[in-house]
This record gives structure tokens, C-alpha cells and sequence, in this order.
């Protein structure tokens, strides 16, 4: 690259922050990010990362020209590995979104209070082990709940346990089915997630 492209090329990775989404299912929320931070002035979507090759998320990623990092079933643990590709990537959050392995200790370390995680109920209510995908929606219909809603919150060592950053609630009817309650708490999702993340990026940039 000639030096005074190379140049501007090195001041805009400087300036702008690079998130790294790490996802295993569908990829609405993948989507959705994609879409809210395109042609962001601060922030970009540089990366899709996943254990799944056969994940919407992936392909949402490649059709948007997005980079996509595969991760190999041995791969999966190893946070030194994990950590070291992000940080060739330049990137400086990581925003989880459907993403179903472990995040490993020294990814964590590597990140701290970078990594931002969006759980699709009120925490600290169905969460924990075993709390993911449907589960988490049977579990709310039958234990009653007149509420339901996302958490976004960092991510540390325990399970659905880091620090919370934003709660969006919604009420639920007694006769809501499993879809119902799926489109209520997606339609939050969608509404919110985005914005809540660019606030933690902006705040974090700015204190
Ligand atoms: C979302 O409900 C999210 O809250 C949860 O996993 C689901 C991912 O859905 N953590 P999608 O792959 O973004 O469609």
C-alpha cells in the first residue's frame, strides 16, 4: 500500500473502535449490528466469529462483506489462540450475540470489561446452566412470569453473572404462547441492543 494510503488506513484502525461478534445461531442480532453500525463514524462491525460453519450468523457475515474467524473444535478453549487473532484484527470489543461455547479465562483477561453479553430474559432469573435458547422462554411460561425482557451485561469467569449494563422489559399475558413470548423478547433485542452497546463503547471511549 503506498505510505500516505497506509497512513490514513493506520489513523482510521486507531480511531475507530472494531467489535468482534461472536455468535453460534440464527444471527438476527448479527444482522441487526451490521445494519445500526454501517458507515458508523466510531465504531464498525470488523469481524463474525463462530464455532458453527453452518450458522446463519456466518452467512449473514460473508453476504455483508464482514470477516468471519471459524473457530475449530479445538479452538473453541483455547483463549491465548482466541485472543491473539482478535488483537491481529484489531479489534477492541467483543459483543456476544448467540454465541452457545464458554468464553475462555484468558480471553476474558484479555478483554476486560470489553465483552458484552445480550441474554434474552431478566437476570438474574433464568440464567446460569442450562439457561439458553428455548430453554429460557419455557422456563419464564412456566413459572408464571407476568414480565420478560433482555439483559445486556460484561461478561466475567461466572455464567451469566458480570456486571449488568442495561435491562428492557416487556409485559407477557398469561395465554402467550412460546412464539409470542420469542417475538416479544426479539423485538427488544432488535430495538435496543445496538444502542446499548454504542453507549458502553462511547462511555468506556470517553471517560
Ligand atoms: C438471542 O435471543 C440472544 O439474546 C441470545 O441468543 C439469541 C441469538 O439469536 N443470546 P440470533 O442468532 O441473533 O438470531
Amino acid at each position: 500500500m503506498p505510505g500516505v494510503f497506509r497512513l490514513v488506513y493506520l489513523l482510521y484502525l486507531r480511531t475507530m473502535k472494531r467489535i468482534a461478534i461472536f455468535a453460534s445461531g440464527k444471527g438476527s442480532n448479527v444482522e441487526n449490528l451490521i445494519r445500526y453500525f454501517k458507515n458508523h463514524p466510531l465504531i464498525g462491525i470488523a469481524l463474525v466469529v463462530s464455532n458453527n460453519a453452518q450458522a446463519g450468523a456466518v452467512q449473514i457475515a460473508t453476504k455483508n462483506h464482514v470477516d468471519v474467524l471459524l473457530l475449530a473444535p479445538h479452538q473453541v478453549n483455547d483463549g491465548v489462540f482466541i485472543s491473539q487473532s482478535l488483537k491481529a484484527k484489531k479489534i477492541n470489543y467483543v459483543v456476544l450475540a448467540g454465541y452457545l461455547k464458554m468464553i475462555p479465562a484468558d480471553l476474558i483477561k484479555a478483554f476486560p470489561d470489553k465483552i458484552i453479553n445480550i441474554h434474552p430474559a431478566l437476570l438474574p432469573k433464568f440464567g446460569g446452566k442450562g439457561m439458553y435458547g428455548s430453554n429460557i422462554h419455557k422456563a419464564v411460561i412456566q413459572s408464571g412470569e407476568t414480565e420478560s425482557g433482555i439483559t445486556v451485561h460484561f461478561v466475567n469467569e461466572e455464567y451469566d453473572q458480570g456486571r449488568i449494563i442495561a435491562q428492557k422489559a416487556v409485559k407477557l399475558d398469561a395465554a402467550d404462547s412460546f412464539t409470542e413470548v420469542e417475538n416479544k423478547v426479539r423485538l427488544l433485542e432488535m430495538e435496543w441492543f445496538p444502542t446499548i452497546v454504542e453507549q458502553v463503547i462511547s462511555a468506556t471511549e470517553t471517560e
